[in-house]
């Protein structure tokens, strides 16, 4: 109900607001209905959409263009199991068809702003695909994210920003409604 709520607000929004011809339709709305999914069904994500994911977050944007992600996209089962299934809400990897890992080149020094977007554009591109997908915490949580360093052999100078497990939803949770006019300050604070 509040989901059909949020479609109908943004449509009509994009219908009153006068949109550039060449406006993408139903962007607004792919942001406006992601949310985080932490239960999977335990499909995989095929390659080709995987790759359609990623190359979403390598068209994020990135101070003066330097790109400095990189991703380790782990899809063997067997291999997430070990890597990412200790712990109370390990649930939310093993069930994944694939776990991304965004890293960033640690030198480069707008790598976490530039990593942070590249995530965002994955979390709505699989959404848009119709999977599910939660950022999980990384860097600079070293204690979460050494082993995984070692595990999938990161090399020096690249740390994991996030950890996102992908998969084929198994569970609908309704989108948050996170307006709060109060933290929009109209010309001056
Ligand atoms: C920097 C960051 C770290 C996060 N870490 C975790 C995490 O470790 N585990 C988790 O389940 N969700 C994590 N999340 C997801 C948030 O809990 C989630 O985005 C928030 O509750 C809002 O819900 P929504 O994504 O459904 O809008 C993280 C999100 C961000 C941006």
């Amino acid at each position: 109900m509040k989901k059909a709520f949020v479609i109908l607000l943004t449509a009509l929004a994009m219908i009153g607001c006068k949109s550039p011809q060449n406006a993408a339709p139903g962007a607004l709305d792919v942001i406006m209905t992601r949310t985080s999914i932490r239960a999977f069904t335990g499909e995989p994500v095929p390659q080709e959409q995987l790759e359609v994911i990623l190359k979403a977050g390598m068209a994020a944007p990135s101070a003066i263009n330097i790109q400095p992600w990189r991703f380790v996209v782990v899809t063997d089962q067997e291999k997430i199991a070990d890597i990412f299934g200790k712990g109370p809400r390990s649930g939310m990897f093993t069930t994944a068809g694939a776990v991304i890992v965004v890293c960033g080149e640690t030198d480069k020094t707008f790598w976490y702003e530039d990593c942070s977007a590249a995530a965002e554009n994955i979390l709505l591109a699989a959404h848009a695909l119709g999977y599910g997908a939660v950022w999980t915490a990384g860097y600079p949580a070293m204690e979460r994210i050494a082993p995984i360093c070692e595990a999938l052999s990161i090399p020096e100078g690249v740390q994991p920003l996030c950890i996102i497990p992908v998969g084929v939803p198994a569970e609908n949770p309704e989108p948050k409604d996170k307006w709060k006019a109060e933290n929009v300050h109209w010309n001056q604070w």
